[in-house]
């Protein structure tokens, strides 16, 4: 069909569009195609918050040329991840956006690859050796000093999320695309020092791009932004390319096969390198900001950061190691991470608190949706269905009583096991967080990222003294718009101070 008429009817059938019987309600906004999107972009928690309040827990809006339906019952969720894949669509909607986003155009094997090395190197023993490279990582960013003669006794001033997600940035990063070869550096002094000052560099370039990326999901940058990001992206193509990467050691096998499994089947290395990026910017744009949110809330806490603080002293003392003053590094393993229930619940409530991703099917086939109390709503092909769990389920405060509280023990039972069962309407909720999405487009990263905000949180209580400089100060709010796949960035910078203890 001529692409022109394709256009106009797509833009007669929105603005004609009525609600048929059968159909969830219809808010269509008063923007022609735009729909709501200026208010769904402003503060997309509130919105929607306020579109249940007036339509319940399934409505349609129109957003940006699209027909959303919300599904906010958590009781309904579990068919909707079910759904096959020849009526709900995963793969369409996140091709899109990396094609708008990163100018990525993959293969139509591009899934199937990542979930067969995500399944070989992020769960099981691949796991474990990811995990052992962020260990090295962690230690070589935030240790270094430690002996050298640096006074241990002076404070240093940071702003807190800089100062979190930086490091935890930096670790991961260095884990999956490699460190310097001290060989070529000169000896391994050298090239932990180089690792030190490249991860630095392109942190600085990271929140840069940060800054930029919620215009970006939306294609609204100004000629500048624009050109800014442009100049981003091929820097960090250029970084991340396979050309540099030849140059280190211990590349990690998920980025290693998906390098080569991509080249394999014929992919240009431009496109290589840009998918590069995209890995790069899944896996590390939440990590960092929930260690933040982690450790803030813990000092806000101080009664949860006392339990935690124990939990790691107990951990540490039963794997024979300790910490002293010119001794061997502690060691953080796999093994040691498995045994810590009390930090597994503030990491679980902290990502309650603050993690919100809109997870986003397309419609390819006229579909019934089923709720779990019996109704049924019918839904077009062509429109999306999407769920929003921060206000569905996160902050449900019958899911979750007294729902903006950090409550450390949240997710412990009184035995000091994992809590699963959480109740709505007197029916147990499987779903009741949902920080990494969940089916088939679920985060397969979510192993290794429990494990680096964990690995981060030990070292910190084990070798730093650290306070916030104005206790009393309220908890910053969260930005709205860095909704997306995963965490919410503060508003505004939290000060701390810290000094290493030896
Ligand atoms: C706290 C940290 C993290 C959070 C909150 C998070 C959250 C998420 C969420 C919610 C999704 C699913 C989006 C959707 O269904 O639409 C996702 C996808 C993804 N995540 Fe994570 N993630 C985190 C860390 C990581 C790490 C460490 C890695 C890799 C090592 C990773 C790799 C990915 C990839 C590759 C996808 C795309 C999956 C697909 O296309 O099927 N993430 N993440």
């Amino acid at each position: 069909m001529c692409p022109c008429l394709s256009f106009w009817r797509t833009v007669h059938s929105g603005v004609f569009r009525q609600r048929r019987p059968g159909e969830p309600p219809l808010d269509k906004g008063w923007i022609p195609w735009l729909g709501h999107v200026l208010e769904f972009r402003r503060d997309t928690a509130k919105f929607l918050q306020g579109m249940m309040q007036k339509h319940g827990d399934v409505f349609t809006i129109q957003l940006g040329g699209y027909y959303v339906t919300f599904l906010q019952d958590p009781l309904s969720f579990g068919a909707f991840f079910k759904e096959s894949r020849e009526k709900l669509n995963f793969n369409i909607f996140s091709r899109e956006l990396l094609a708008r986003v990163f100018r990525y155009v993959g293969f139509s094997t591009d899934h199937s690859i990542l979930e067969a090395t995500s399944q070989k190197h992020l769960k099981g023993h691949g796991l474990q050796i990811m995990t052992e490279s962020v260990m090295s990582n962690l230690q070589n960013l935030m240790l270094h000093n430690l002996g050298s003669g640096v006074n241990p006794n002076s404070w240093k001033e940071d702003g807190l999320f800089n100062y979190c997600y930086n490091i935890v940035f930096r670790a991961g990063y260095l884990a999956l695309y490699g460190n310097a070869i001290s060989q070529t550096e000169g000896d391994k002094v050298k090239a932990k020092a180089k690792d030190r000052t490249e991860s630095e560099v392109l942190f600085h370039e990271i929140c840069k791009y940060d800054q930029l990326f919620p215009n970006l999901v939306y294609g609204v940058l100004t000629p500048k932004e624009r050109r800014e990001a442009y100049r981003l992206t091929a820097l960090f193509c250029d970084g991340l390319s396979m050309e540099r990467m030849i140059n280190k050691e211990n590349i990690s096998g998920w980025i290693w096969d998906m390098y080569h499994m991509r080249r394999e089947q014929g992919m240009k290395e431009l496109m290589i390198d840009r998918y590069m990026f995209v890995l790069l910017w899944a896996s590390q744009g939440n990590t960092g900001p929930s260690s933040f949110w982690l450790i803030y809330y813990l000092l806000k806490h101080p009664d949860a950061m006392k339990v935690v603080r124990n939990e790691v002293l107990k951990v540490l003392k039963e794997s024979g190691q300790e910490v002293r003053p010119g001794g061997p590094l502690v060691n953080i393993t796999h093994e040691m991470l498995m045994k810590t229930p009390v930090l597994d619940s503030a990491v679980e409530e902290t990502l309650r608190l603050v993690a919100a991703p809109l997870l986003t099917r397309a419609v390819l086939q006229d579909m019934t949706l089923r709720m779990a109390d019996g109704r049924k709503f019918f839904i077009r092909k062509g429109d999306r269905i999407a769920v929003f769990p921060y206000i569905a389920v996160h902050i449900d405060p019958e899911i979750h009583p007294d729902p903006f509280t950090f409550k450390y023990d949240r997710f412990l039972t009184p035995e000091g096991t994992q809590k699963t069962d959480f109740y709505k309407r007197g029916k147990r909720v499987r779903f009741y967080t949902m920080p990494w999405g969940s089916g088939l487009s679920m985060c397969p990263g979510r192993f290794l990222a429990t494990n680096e905000i964990k690995q981060f949180a030990f070292l910190m209580l084990l070798y730093l003294d650290f306070e916030l400089i104005n206790p009393d100060e309220k908890i910053p709010h969260i930005d709205p718009h860095r909704w997306g796949f995963g965490t919410m960035h503060p508003d505004r910078e939290v000060q701390f101070r810290y000094r290493l203890r030896y």
